[in-house]
């Protein structure tokens, strides 16, 4: 399927999105996020596609936020739109996919660009990248969960700061507060995405499917977590997978795991 605002491949079992519009820092207007909505839905239905890593085209962003220019006119109204279609279609939506997804963040990550990246199970960064929320500097505040995820990954204080004071930190700082899990010199945030995508598509994409559900329930209002982690366990014991990753150590060999 072709694209107007990404690209989208697949090599060897990883799918790599490229938010496309390097002209305007590849800011998300209404169509990206739908095309990436589209993108991510058949990556995570296709039964080849064991890895998805989101980056942004050119070398100077990843995304710097969403397109201000749709959103300048906005009433209340259309601006809590706005946030909620967001939220259900791209961001929530990439957070709970059941196939891996990393962040290569290759530049500016701000607004819904970082929330983006946030959204992803998890973030490597390029040197030149500058992540942060500048929403309270145009009258909003960020609406595509960056007011939750950016506590939940680098601390309440942390978070509260980064929020009030709308500045940027660089690659370094978001690696010290764990909002990145590596940095990398420009120009290789992807083969660092690729070689950790090549470690997670060696397990089983099953077993990685119910960890992602049993991680995520450790942030959801009002559910256990701990219930959800037994389930997800226990419903392991019924799959080929398992038979095959069990069955592998005990020939000691290596495992070839059948499905997705
Ligand atoms: N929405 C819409 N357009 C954006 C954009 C955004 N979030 N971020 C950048 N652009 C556009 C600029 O308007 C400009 O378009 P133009 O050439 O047609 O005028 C183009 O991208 C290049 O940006 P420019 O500002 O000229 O680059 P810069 O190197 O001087 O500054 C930034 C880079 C990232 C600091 C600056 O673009 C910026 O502050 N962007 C907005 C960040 C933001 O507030 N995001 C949160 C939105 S909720």
């Amino acid at each position: 399927m072709s694209y107007k605002n990404i690209l989208s491949t697949v090599n060897n079992g990883i799918a790599t999105i490229t938010i496309n519009r390097p002209d305007k820092l590849n800011a998300l207007n209404k169509d990206t996020i739908e095309e990436l909505h589209e993108a991510l839905n058949d990556c995570n239905k296709s039964k080849e596609t064991k890895v998805i890593i989101i980056t942004g085209s050119g070398e100077k962003a990843f995304v710097a936020g969403a397109d201000i220019s749709e959103f300048a006119h906005f009433d209340e109204k259309n601006g809590g739109k706005l946030a909620a279609k967001g939220q259900e279609i791209l961001f929530d939506f990439i957070e709970q996919l059941s196939t891996p997804v990393i962040a290569a963040v290759n530049g500016f990550a701000l607004g819904g660009g970082l929330e983006l990246a946030m959204a992803c199970h998890f973030r490597v960064a390029s040197l030149n990248a500058k992540m942060g929320l500048p929403e309270v500097s145009l009258g909003v505040i960020p609406g595509y969960g960056g007011t939750q995820r950016l506590p939940q990954l680098v601390g309440k204080g942390r978070a509260m700061e980064m929020i009030m004071t709308a500045g940027m930190i660089d690659a370094n700082q978001a690696l010290e507060y764990g909002l990145v899990n590596h940095v990398t010199a420009g120009g290789e945030v992807i083969a660092l995405a690729e070689k950790l995508a090549g470690k997670i598509m060696r397990n089983s994409s099953v077993a990685i499917k119910g960890a992602i559900k049993a991680v995520n329930a450790n942030f959801k209002d009002g559910v256990d977590g701990y219930k959800i982690e037994i389930k997800q366990f226990g419903k392991c014991f019924g799959t080929e997978d398992f038979k095959e990753g069990t069955t592998a150590f005990l020939e000691k060999r290596k495992a070839d795991f059948p499905g997705k």
